[in-house]
């Protein structure tokens, strides 16, 4: 299977995943990325059973729209019991690195309200240490320089994302050099540094469930402390 057959086939169990555990009418977190965009394409399918979904970037918000599907604003929305997305790294206590397309803000906001994050990625994405793909760090405009000054202290060698803004109108520092031996605590580090907005270390919050494709199929892997709803 190419890579691009491995999403759809990824994309394809991940709505498979959200027909057997929603009540009709219920509302979907979708993320953002060539892989979620898979995924959107096959909710469609399930389009009458939905109540809608959230969309975590104005790219997603526009495929869904492209669909058919209602798009709720996040604030609208009391219960979410599914929020699928990709990564661009993801290990295997199920932490990830996102934020290859700029919209690890909205990503971390929606997968914080949902009850079950379901991971949709192929075999390329898992890894034993995350830190090989650059790190995304979301920061205030006026904070760039600073931020970039404490992420060195880190340990990182961080780099403006030339001519990019994200949906929220900051700036991203993808920081490069890191290997995270600790997710959770870098995490906690780089939020404390002021000016920063979110960072793409998805470990505090991680996936619930990795639907992963590989050559033979789609695998399924879940977070030890998962809470998986039915
Ligand atoms: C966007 C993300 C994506 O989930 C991540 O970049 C993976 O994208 P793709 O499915 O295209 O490889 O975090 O901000």
């Amino acid at each position: 299977m190419t890579q691009d057959e491995q999403k759809r086939a990824v994309a394809r169990a991940a709505r498979d995943y959200v027909a057997a555990h929603i009540a009709d009418g219920a509302i979907v977190g979708v993320g953002t990325g060539s892989t979620a965009n898979f995924f959107i394409d096959e909710l469609a399918a399930l389009k009458e059973r939905l109540g809608g979904a959230v969309a975590s970037s104005e790219a997603t918000r526009i495929r869904l729209e492209g669909h058919g599907i209602r798009v709720f604003d996040l604030n609208e929305v009391e219960d979410l019991p599914i929020y699928v997305d990709g990564a661009d790294e993801i290990n295997a206590a199920l932490m990830m690195i996102k934020g290859g397309g700029g919209a690890l803000t909205r990503e971390k906001i929606v997968a914080a309200v949902a009850r079950t994050f379901v991971c949709v990625c192929d075999q390329s994405k898992l890894v034993d240490t995350l830190g090989k793909f650059p790190l995304p760090v979301e920061v205030v405009p006026m904070a760039r320089a600073h931020v970039a000054r404490e992420l060195a202290k880190l340990g990182g060698q961080p780099r403006l994302r030339e001519g990019f803004v994200t949906d929220n109108g900051n700036l991203i520092l993808d920081v490069h050099g890191l290997a995270i031996g600790h997710p959770a605590e870098l995490e906690n580090a780089i939020n404390e540094i002021v000016g920063v907005v979110t960072s793409g270390l998805f470990a505090r919050r991680g996936a619930d469930l990795l639907l992963l494709a590989t050559a033979s199929g789609v695998e399924t892997m879940r977070r030890a402390t998962a809470t998986i709803t039915s």
